[in-house]
């Protein structure tokens, strides 16, 4: 049975655009605009974005499509999905795990997710005169020492992602994301505007798109592998769970491919806006996650109607850090509905709870707990950051991979992508069935066993 007579107990999308604006919505994030400059100055710049960008294209894509199909054929939440699926195959039920496992990562994640995201909150109530860069810098620095600021900004963005999930997804989401995401490119390219300003432009555009083969290494794949699913929102079933809700006449690939681009863009994007302004101050490249935090405040300081923009910004970038995180619990809360007929507002609420506890540790870790350090030399928060984003996302992505390329009926699948045999299909299915569990195993195995901690 195709997915047509099938709908999902939790709703459709109304719309075509409706969909790939959710999808967007959860690929587009902190991921695009806090996370990838820093890394990106972390593992050297060029290197780092050209293996990212192959990440994109030769394994980002072919996967996301792969989850799209899984949901939309399954209408369920990614467990059931999967244990639908597996049925439909004549193969293990123990798929279903694959669901479940996402779901759990979906919970870690969002507990350090949450905490960067009140980041972003506090700075919506940040000055903007402040005298230099530096000021920035000590500013970010005496925000990470006080915990119990940490926590609240937490709870209260666990608070409002709880209570959207439980007003059901399709009504809390889709209005909302209609009208801001426009509004969140608009500033990100006024301040690529503002970088052309700075004076150091054309280094800070050299220093993302100059690669430096020689700093090409393991840690720096697995990172921009990991950094590659997570920016996707792929891995943990985000966006399976999004596929459920698809309406049934509409082209996955074309769709999966409108949403990676509109990602990527945001990113390259955000890129673009913050490395003349690290360059024209003078400052470090590799700061880590506080890099946004010093540099944009510093642009804003500095630009016509900068403490508006400044406002503006943060607001925008605490609400695309809210529609990411809603994709996060999404596959959760869908799944416990389903298994324990309890009311949407009870699942949310109770694994809003488990992300928010845990996420007080991430809080802490910064001051009160900086000295515990359960992977390698990492904090808690870093060391959820890896345990997610490099081990779980790319491990689901592999078995996402290997179910769809392997186990699912070629005809099946060709039904569900509404496409007919030809080079795209080919190219397709040799991505997913060989390079991307071979890619993304060889570099996990190296990274993991051969010490990047
Ligand atoms: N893609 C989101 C971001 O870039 C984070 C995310 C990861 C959301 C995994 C859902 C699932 O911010």
């Amino acid at each position: 049975m195709n997915s047509e007579a099938r709908k999902s107990i939790h709703g459709t999308w109304t719309g075509r655009w409706t969909f790939i604006l959710a999808a967007a919505g959860s690929a587009v994030g902190l991921g695009n605009i806090w996370k990838f400059p820093y890394m990106a100055g972390e593992y050297g710049g060029g290197a780092f974005v050209l293996v990212y960008l192959a990440c994109i294209l030769l394994i980002g894509i072919p996967i996301m499509i792969a989850e799209i199909l899984i949901g939309r054929r399954g209408r369920s939440s990614p467990a059931n999905s999967m244990s639908y699926l597996a049925k439909e195959a004549n193969t293990y039920p123990q798929w279903k795990i694959l669901g479940i496992m996402g779901a759990v990562a979906g919970l870690a994640i969002l507990s350090f997710y949450s905490v960067a995201a009140g980041w972003a909150i506090s700075y919506i109530f940040e000055d903007f005169s402040g005298p230099s860069a530096e000021y920035y810098g000590e500013e970010f620095n005496a925000f990470l020492a006080d915990g119990t600021k940490l926590v609240i900004f937490h709870s209260i963005f666990i608070f409002v992602t709880v209570f959207i999930v439980a007003r059901g997804v399709i009504k809390g989401l889709e209005v909302w994301i209609n009208r801001l995401m426009p509004l969140l490119f608009i500033i990100v390219l006024l301040l690529c505007a503002y970088a052309t300003q700075t004076g150091a432009f054309f280094e800070g555009v050299s220093y993302l798109f100059t690669p430096d083969f020689s700093k090409i290494d393991a840690t720096v794949i697995l990172a921009a592998l990991g950094q590659a699913f997570f920016t996707l929102s792929l891995g943990m079933g985000a966006i399976m769970a999004y596929g459920a809700y698809m309406p049934a006449n509409q082209k996955i690939g074309s769709t999966a491919l409108s949403v990676a681009f509109l990602d990527t863009l945001v990113a390259i994007l955000a890129g673009i806006a913050i490395f003349p302004i690290v360059f024209a101050n003078n400052l470090e490249a590799a700061a880590g996650p506080g890099l946004v935090f010093v540099t944009l405040p510093w642009a804003f300081v500095n630009m016509p109607l900068g403490l508006i923009f400044g406002k503006l910004f943060f607001v925008l970038l605490s609400i695309a850090a809210l529609s990411s995180a809603i994709s996060l619990l999404e596959p959760g809360v869908a799944w416990v509905v389903e298994s324990l007929k309890t009311k949407r507002y009870v699942a949310a609420a109770a694994l809003g709870l488990i992300a928010w506890t845990l996420g007080i540790l991430s809080a802490l870790s910064f001051n009160l707990l900086s000295d515990f350090t359960p992977i390698g030399d990492r904090n808690f928060f870093d060391s959820m950051d890896f345990l997610s984003n490099q081990i779980l996302l790319p491990l689901g992505g592999i078995f996402i991979a290997i179910f769809v390329g392997w186990i699912m009926k070629r005809e099946n699948v060709l039904e569900e992508l509404e496409i007919k045999e030809g080079w795209v299909l080919k190219v397709w299915y040799f991505l997913l069935k060989f390079l991307s569990p071979v890619l993304v195993g060889v570099v996990f195995v190296a990274a993991v066993f051969f010490g990047v901690t």
